[in-house]
């Protein structure tokens, strides 16, 4: 197509008609003037095309697909390459079902563990969310198809999620909320970002411009198209405005005249319909280009194989889980050991969540079905039912299940959320697993010594019987695959490596949101700031059930030898490295135990005192190696060229701050095993204005001039111990403690406030010494 001439040619009204669905999935075809239309579909972990006027809510079935696991599963694995391979699969299958672009991966952070959708979301840190979403984009688009980023922005609850108001400072937006969006836009260069539902300090995101057009952009040179979220259109005319190409699914032509009325009256200038026309004739273009070099270099569109996009679901699940805990190394189960298998969950697994990303799987693998294959020896009691409201032997089962775990030396336990309890559409009230199995689990213990608990849930959960059991193995909701990745885990087959891409904390009341979660009917105020996660955490040096980044393996790991751009730590004293160009880390990691596994290195900044207060370590750096038992390897981590930045509102940019900072390596958030101290160079200033608020502390932290006239103000205000800080403690009545808060007032005492104080300042001398400190100042 050519999209210059294409463009030109259409009418205003079939350019506002592109901009909306002619059904709940694909875009309109304008045949006339030779405009095809395309297919979406949701997304993430798998392919649900739904067929064109099947509803989007679930009622209707979808076309049969494999299964992956859910993303806070997959992050767990930290491992790009495997997330990237899940991504060329998914794009394999939209090539064959004739999708051109996947509504997902979803990046929002997790801000809450409570947030129904978190499933659907990598993690509560921007850096891993952005990587991993980088690498899914990167595999899905390495096939022709496009992805759909989502929600942009700050979509971190599902209640009122339509219409609340984030309310957040640009510090918080830019660091946290929009970081993984920016990561990938840079990056990996989606076809398309979505919208989400709620507004951002009061306006909707589909009618954003500071959101769409400033940020997205301009700031970060996207150049693809904005799609609305399924329904998360409000006024089209100011959406098309602000950047938004397409409303899905549709309004069924009721706002594709508002804005063609709305441009042919004048209200809306026609560039921005142009705009928006072109954008979405690139996004058409693109998408059947792409399909026809597909067909060509495949010599027609293939039939994926199930069967292998099954196993490669496998093998995301089995690098996935997570051992949060292993004492007495119970896992992994000797083959020929009979043990009892208790939990329903064992029959009905739960492998996906609930809503917009439901597949109708290929072929889900029951736990008690893979057991069975692999010829282990088990004995198993259901103890619980998943949806016990549906049955009346409950009391039956729990007590059949505690007078056989008498006869077993060794229980594993499957436990974990229904559906019933997390899910798109709503959120959680607490992060507990339901009563009936945390009592199940505790009587179990108090009958045998071996227990393992092997959990299925999308989010955290509290144990309030961690300590009585021995083991317990995360598996999340880890896809169709995951009956004979968690068999090959139990019984060694393969040693767990996924480390925790969020922190389970010790209680709902320990959350950095819990004070404002889920927020009033309108407007949800993001009051911790940076601090969520283990920023949160480690700020407040709290306790945590297990921490970010933790994950067991069944062999040992040593860390030695690190060194920063090829220096060791003596070097590192003496040497000056450019805050803003990336930085590699190299370190050697061996494995001293029995087992062949991997280990996910991880390398935190530990930040300087900055300005703005800063988290205490971020992650910025992260790579997973497999080693053979005794194997030792080095491997190299690249920090990119923003690890030491944090955004600074007083510059609206990305700012280092110079000083020393410290590089840490470890296992877990909470496991480190190596630092190195680093002297970072950076030019970045912030810029000084005075005024009539300054004090003597913002002179000496910003101001880069000759302070010469604040000295001379503050000499004839008797205040010069503002700037020498040199109170002395026997000009006080009260000694040390009054000097102390002198010191501080003359600090921070500001000009104008002077006046109050010293009988030989007037207005005017504020004013001149502005005026005075403003004129020499470079900015
Ligand atoms: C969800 C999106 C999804 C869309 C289409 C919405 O409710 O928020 O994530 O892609 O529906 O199903």
């Amino acid at each position: 197509m050519n999209v210059a001439e294409t463009l030109k040619s259409l009418t205003t009204a079939e350019k506002a008609g592109l901009g909306s669905g002619i059904d709940m999935w694909c875009t309109k075809e304008i045949p006339e003037k030779n405009v095809p239309s395309i297919r979406t579909s949701d997304g993430p972990n798998g392919l649900r095309k739904m067929e064109t006027n099947a509803d989007g809510l679930g009622r209707d079935q979808s076309v049969e697909a494999i299964c992956f696991p859910t993303a806070s599963c997959l992050a767990s694995s930290f491992d790009r390459d495997m997330i990237r391979e899940v991504g060329q699969a998914l794009g394999e299958e939209c090539q064959t079902e004739g999708v051109s672009v996947l509504l997902g991966p979803g990046v929002n952070m997790k801000r809450s563990p409570l947030c129904g959708r978190n499933f659907e979301y990598y993690s509560e840190d921007p850096y891993l969310a952005g990587e991993i979403g980088t690498a899914m984009t990167n595999g899905v688009q390495s096939q022709g198809v496009g992805v759909c980023i989502k929600h942009f922005a700050a979509n971190n609850q599902e209640k009122n999620r339509f219409s609340i108001s984030v309310e957040a400072d640009m510090r918080t937006l830019h660091e946290i909320y929009l970081r993984a969006f920016e990561k990938i836009v840079k990056t990996a260069k989606p076809w398309t970002v979505m919208c989400s539902y709620n507004m951002i300090n009061g306006v909707y995101s589909c009618e954003n411009k500071w959101l769409l057009t400033d940020t997205l952009r301009k700031r970060w040179g996207f150049d693809g198209a904005v799609i609305t979220d399924w329904g998360a259109m409000n006024d089209r005319s100011k959406a098309c405005e602000a950047g938004t190409d397409l409303e899905m699914p549709s309004s069924h032509g009721v706002r594709d005249k508002y804005l063609a009325d709305a441009v042919d009256s004048g209200k809306l200038d026609s560039k921005y319909l142009d705009a928006n026309a072109e954008r979405l004739l690139k996004l058409i273009d693109r998408a059947i280009s792409e399909r026809e070099e597909y067909k060509k270099a495949h010599g027609g569109i293939p039939v994926y194989s199930k069967e292998e996009h099954h196993r490669i679901a496998e093998k995301a699940a089995e690098g996935s889980a997570v051992l949060l805990k292993n004492d007495g190394g119970l896992l992994p189960l000797e083959k020929d050991r009979k043990v009892l298998f208790i939990g329903e969950f064992a029959e009905e697994s739960r492998y996906q969540g609930g809503g917009s990303s439901h597949i109708n799987t290929y072929k889900v693998e029951k736990i008690l079905d893979s057991a069975d294959k692999a010829g282990i020896q088990y004995d198993y009691v259901k103890g619980f039912h998943v949806y016990p409201e549906e049955f009346d032997d409950n009391e039956e089962i729990f007590n059949e299940a505690l007078s056989k775990a008498g006869r077993y030396d060794t229980a594993v336990i499957f436990a974990g959320l229904s559906d019933l309890e997390e899910s798109e559409g709503f959120d959680r009230d607490d992060i507990e697993l339901p009563e009936y199995q945390n009592k199940l689990i505790s009587a179990v213990c108090d009958k045998l010594n071996n227990v393992a608990v092997v959990l299925f849930t999308g989010s955290p959960v509290a144990f309030p019987w961690k300590d009585k059991v021995s083991s317990i193995l995360n598996m999340y909701l880890a896809g169709e695959a995951m009956g004979t990745a968690l068999i090959n885990i139990l019984y060694g087959n393969v040693s767990p490596s996924g480390h925790l891409a969020e922190t389970f904390p010790c209680r709902i009341q320990d959350t950095p949101a819990y004070l404002n979660f889920p927020g009033s009917r309108d407007n949800v105020a993001y009051a911790e700031g940076v601090y969520i996660g283990y920023r949160y955490y480690d700020k407040r040096d709290m306790d945590v059930l297990f921490p970010f980044g933790h994950g067991l393996t069944y062999t040992t790991f040593e860390y030695s030898d690190i060194r920063v751009n090829g220096m060791d730590p003596l070097a590192l004293k003496k040497a000056e490295i450019n805050g803003k160009s990336p930085v590699t880390v190299s370190l050697t990691i061996k494995n001293t135990g029995n087992f062949d596994a991997a280990e996910v290195p991880q390398i935190y900044v530990q930040n300087a005192p900055a300005y703005e207060g800063r988290p205490i370590k971020e992650l910025k750096g992260f790579t997973k190696v497999f080693l053979k038992k005794g194997e030792s390897k080095t491997v190299d981590i690249i920090l990119d060229d923003q690890a030491f930045a944090y955004f600074e509102p007083k510059t609206d940019d990305w700012f280092v701050t110079p000083g020393q900072y410290t590089i840490l390596a470890g296992s877990s958030s909470r496991d480190i095993r190596l630092s190195a101290d680093i002297n970072i160079d950076s030019d970045d200033r912030i810029p000084f204005k005075a005024g009539d608020t300054t004090t003597a502390m913002d002179i000496q932290k910003y101001y880069t001039g000759d302070p010469a006239p604040l000295k001379a103000f503050l000499e004839k205000a008797g205040f010069t111990q503002g700037l020498s800080g040199d109170v002395d403690a026997e000009q006080s009545s009260m000694g040390k403690a009054g000097a102390r808060m002198d010191q501080a007032m003359y600090e921070d005492t500001p000009l104008h406030s002077v006046v109050s104080f010293a009988k030989d300042i007037d207005l005017q001398d504020v004013e001149d010494t502005i005026r005075k400190l403003n004129g020499e100042n470079n900015f």
